[in-house]
């Protein structure tokens, strides 16, 4: 047995992954892999196989692998100070010194930043924010918060609620009460063509359907609303024209808090410093993570709006000291890995090359793929994209699940050395590259992926399933 192979059976013996059919991981019928090293946008494996790391981990790895001057800062800061509390007002310097710049960074009348260790912890915090927000100001009815159908906020009990996928409610008894979901803003799929609506129109009734839920729940009910610029493991999916601005107009007439969440979009992934600067967005709070650090290490944070921490001031000049904090909140040593991630981006202008290597990206794409008998849709900003399959492009329909067709594209890709994500809900292949991918290493992952594009649609050719479709089944959390 390989040393490789050695260590994945250890491995089925005392680990429990992360999104893995348990059972056949343990039981050995689900492959596994020991990831060893990475340099640039390339990762190997145990046995020295190395890949294109087209989804640069998860989303996250935004600087690339390898970079050793992060590294050498996370040593530098462990060597003088590893870790102290940030309870009752301690602080560390880099804590100080990161603040400074996300604010910057961000804009949008933002205040102070909570830092935590996962988009999932800094959801939590915004809703408990939220509610606490609506205490101070004596609407305690004022509580819940909508959320999107395919919208992703992280999987724990508040934070999975708010995420709008069935696979991360079914069998937890979620969502929880307080939790709404409303229409995915996913215009190939919602507002299919027949419907005879552009794009305007589209956002125009995506607006319509939030303004009818607030209306029906009760305008004084309704607290927040949670949103990604660019709507991540859902299915990658841009919002259509206007659709943001339709919106805020929506929430501003009832009054409702928009979050919008960086988790993905932060940090430069579509090409401007944040999604909301994008798209034109003006956040109450901001959840960010993974670009933060590029994970070198685990670090997140909720950028608090000045409006909203004005509450939060007057909430414990009344309370006292706010009953919230994590152990790990300003981990001097995920603050470090969060400058030196900062300093790279900046110096290597990475958000620049988000927008022009992802515009050629996008534009090599499209000369790909659109029209191949596989796809129904290609889509994408920045860095940023995704490939939905369909037998049929016109009616927008769906492959019998059952062929797995996302997750065999996928496979096939891995055989070509390349990773790309099956997406979690539909027939979809998502690709988000580190920041620091040139033209030449777009043209290689696209060529690999053509290739187990092809390969896919060779053998859906020859078993006969290549036009068979469905229509969309209805689509409820
Ligand atoms: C938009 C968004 N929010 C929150 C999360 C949750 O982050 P984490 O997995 O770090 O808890 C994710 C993770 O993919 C995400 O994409």
């Amino acid at each position: 047995m390989s040393l490789h192979q050695d260590l994945i059976e250890r491995d089925r013996k005392v680990t429990f992954h992360a999104s893995t059919h348990l059972r056949d991981f343990a039981h050995g019928d689900a492959p596994g892999r020991v990831i060893t090293g990475g340099k640039g946008i390339n990762i190997v494996d145990k046995d020295g196989r190395e890949f294109i790391d087209g989804f640069a981990g998860l989303y996250c790895v935004n600087i690339g692998y390898g970079r050793t001057e992060v590294a050498e800062a996370i040593y530098k800061q462990a060597l003088e100070l590893s870790y102290y509390h940030t309870y009752v007002g301690h602080s560390n310097e880099p804590q100080i010194e990161l603040s400074e710049r996300i604010l910057k960074i961000a804009g949008m009348n933002m205040s102070k930043v909570y830092y935590g260790m996962s988009g999932s912890d800094a959801n939590e915090t915004q809703l408990k924010i939220v509610r606490y927000y609506n205490n101070v100001l004596g609407r305690p009815q004022k509580k819940k918060v909508i959320s999107r159908m395919r919208g992703y906020h992280g999987s724990g009990i508040a934070s999975g609620s708010l995420t709008g996928l069935k696979a991360f409610h079914d069998h937890f008894d979620l969502p929880i009460d307080t939790i709404r979901h409303t229409e995915a803003p996913h215009y190939y799929l919602r507002a299919a063509e027949q419907h005879g609506m552009t794009e305007l129109e589209f956002s125009a009734y995506c607006a319509d359907k939030l303004e009818a839920m607030i209306l029906e729940e009760g305008p004084d009910t309704v607290a927040a609303f949670i949103g990604e610029p660019v709507l991540g493991t859902g299915g990658i999916v841009p919002p259509p024209e206007g659709y943001w601005d339709a919106i805020q107009t929506v929430l501003a007439k009832y009054d409702v808090l928009l979050i919008a969440d960086e988790v993905v979009c932060g940090f430069g992934r579509t090409g401007s410093d944040f999604g909301s600067h994008h798209y034109n967005m003006k956040p109450d709070l901001v959840t960010i993570a993974k670009g933060l650090t590029s994970a070198y290490q685990p670090l997140s944070g909720v950028i608090v709006g000045e409006k909203v921490w004005q509450v939060l001031e007057q909430g414990t000049g009344e309370y006292g000291p706010i009953g919230h904090g994590w152990t790990y909140s300003g981990h001097a040593l995920g603050c470090a890995a969060g400058l030196a991630n900062l300093d790279i981006i900046e110096r290597e202008n990475l958000v620049g090359n988000a927008a022009e290597t992802g515009g050629y990206f996008q534009q090599q794409l499209k000369a790909n793929f659109e029209g191949h008998p596989l796809l129904g849709d290609v889509r994408g900003v920045g860095l940023m994209a995704a490939l939905e399959f369909s037998p049929d492009a016109k009616q927008r329909l769906h492959f019998d699940p059952a062929l797995k067709v996302g997750p065999r594209v996928a496979a096939a890709a891995m055989e070509e050395n390349l990773i790309a994500r099956a997406m979690p809900q539909g027939d979809i292949l998502g690709f988000a590259p580190p920041l620091t991918i040139n033209r030449g290493e777009v043209d290689e992952m696209i060529g690999r992926a053509k290739r187990a594009i092809d390969r896919v649609t060779d053998e859906l050719v020859r078993s006969g399933d290549l036009k068979s479709g469905e229509k969309e089944a209805a689509f409820t959390v």
